[in-house]
């Protein structure tokens, strides 16, 4: 890819990585700070941080898809970095997201302009001073990358926070790690975990106002498994099918990565069920045909949890434990789907058991309609911005939400700290 790869971080990034050994370390490193084993690690301040969502949806419900940013970015944060970030306006995300959204529309061929170097590559080879229609993409030679000196500030930061970057740093001098690859290590954390992770959560919110059916019936299994003076832990899940099957659908009916994410391609000639793919042929998986097969689920617009529970009627077989191809396949597969699963279960559950979403109302206290298919463009998709209600299904359980949610605050205040860097000023001071 020319726009989002060689002219970006390139061979850098496991994300732009052709097959091979450095590819394998990467995978490798990436899997030190958010493998299967490591998440079970972060259950509880994943957990904390989304007991904060749900506060913060009782005094600023409007705001819900900052709020789900702030949750995602958080927990990444605090992964990588051992540092929280407690507010939206935080320029962590609003600088960062604004710039992996912009990543994910450059990662559309043919969409807009820069794309034409995808299909002309050598427009890429002009100098960029003379060179417009490159928007700056490609310049080398930078001091630290700004997810470097993130990284470098916490790696020898007094904190005793452990934390993913003091691995990577320890690592560094046995793999002789760049400092463009420390940077894409670290940085890959929020560019592939935060955007993706709150756009699954807004199009959890869209379906519940679309489908007010499904979280009736949710209520229903919450009430008998949680009461209203607690709420959901991850110990719950067993007995929580149906609002595992509601997970499982969101993950399916608008998957967040549209098309299965980066490209892939063959790395020798193939062929397969006729036809012949020659090597280096770009291949991307439908993810959203493959989820919206009649076949397999029928009226696939339809948000139907009960596809997924046991011996119900809607029932399908379809290829996979799982029933959904949201991260992925084969050795490319998200590195974050242990996360992002885990971090997505305990907050639609939450979400669930603690409110009630449904559509705005106008002056008039009609219901404002909302359009299933209005969702962005790029590689990656979320629900267009749109107006609905949230508020906590009752008096007792708004009471819980406050209380757990204070005590989560003051749990996860160990992790309270500021970064000194800016990535809109970055740039402007570190060194060329
Ligand atoms: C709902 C959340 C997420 C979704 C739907 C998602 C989806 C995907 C998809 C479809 C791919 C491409 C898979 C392929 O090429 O076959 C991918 C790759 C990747 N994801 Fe995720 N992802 C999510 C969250 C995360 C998180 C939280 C992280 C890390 C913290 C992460 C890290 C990565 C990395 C590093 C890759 C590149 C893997 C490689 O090429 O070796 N993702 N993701």
């Amino acid at each position: 890819m020319v726009v989002f790869s060689e002219l970006g971080a390139g061979q850098s990034n496991q994300v732009n990585m052709y097959y091979g050994d450095r590819w394998r370390l990467h995978r490798k490193m990436t899997h030190m700070g958010v493998g299967l084993q490591q998440v079970r690690n972060y259950r509880d301040f994943q957990n904390d941080e989304s007991k904060v969502v749900a506060l913060d949806l009782i005094h600023n419900p409007e705001e819900y898809v900052k709020h789900f940013e702030r949750y995602a970015t958080s927990v990444v944060s605090i992964i990588g970095f051992g540092r929280r970030v407690s507010s939206f306006m935080d320029p962590i995300i609003t600088e960062v997201i604004a710039v992996m959204q912009r990543a994910a529309e450059l990662n559309v061929p043919g969409k807009t302009f820069p794309m034409l170097m995808e299909s002309f590559p050598f427009l890429a080879n002009f100098p960029n001073w003379m060179a417009p229609w490159k928007h700056g993409l490609g310049q080398k030679g930078r001091g630290r990358p700004f997810f470097y000196a993130l990284a470098e500030e916490a790696a020898t930061s007094a904190s005793s926070q452990q934390c993913y970057a003091k691995k990577i740093f320890d690592e560094a001098p046995k793999h002789k790690l760049s400092k463009m690859e420390i940077s894409s290590l670290s940085g890959n954390l929020f560019g592939a975990g935060s955007d993706t992770s709150s756009s699954t959560l807004v199009t959890f919110v869209l379906a519940c106002c679309a489908f007010p059916e499904t979280m009736m019936k949710a209520w229903g299994e919450l009430d008998r498994v949680v009461g209203p003076h607690r709420s959901p832990t991850f110990q719950d899940e067993p007995d929580l099918p149906y609002v595992k099957a509601f997970v499982k659908e969101v993950f399916r009916w608008r998957s967040v990565a549209i098309i299965g994410g980066q490209p892939h391609a063959p790395i020798k000639d193939d062929r397969y069920k006729g036809w012949f793919i020659p090597r280096n042929t770009w291949v991307q998986g439908n993810v959203w045909a493959i989820h919206h097969h009649e076949r397999e689920f029928p009226e696939p617009d339809r948000f139907n949890p009960d596809r997924y529970t046991k011996g119900s009627a809607e029932s399908r077989p379809f290829p996979g434990e799982k029933g959904y191809m949201t991260f992925g396949w084969g050795r490319r597969v998200c590195s974050g789907q242990g996360l992002a699963e885990q971090g997505t279960f305990i907050t639609i559950a939450r979400l669930l058991w603690g409110f009630k979403i449904e559509k705005a109302v106008d002056e008039r206290g009609k219901e404002v309609g909302v359009d299933i298919f209005d969702f962005t463009n790029g590689l990656n998709m979320r629900p267009n911005p749109f107006k609905c209600r949230i508020t906590p299904r009752n008096l007792e359980i708004r009471a819980t939400i406050e209380r757990e949610g204070q005590q989560a605050l003051q749990d996860l205040s160990q992790y309270d700290g500021e970064t000194k860097y800016r990535m809109s000023t970055y740039y402007a001071t570190e060194k060329l």
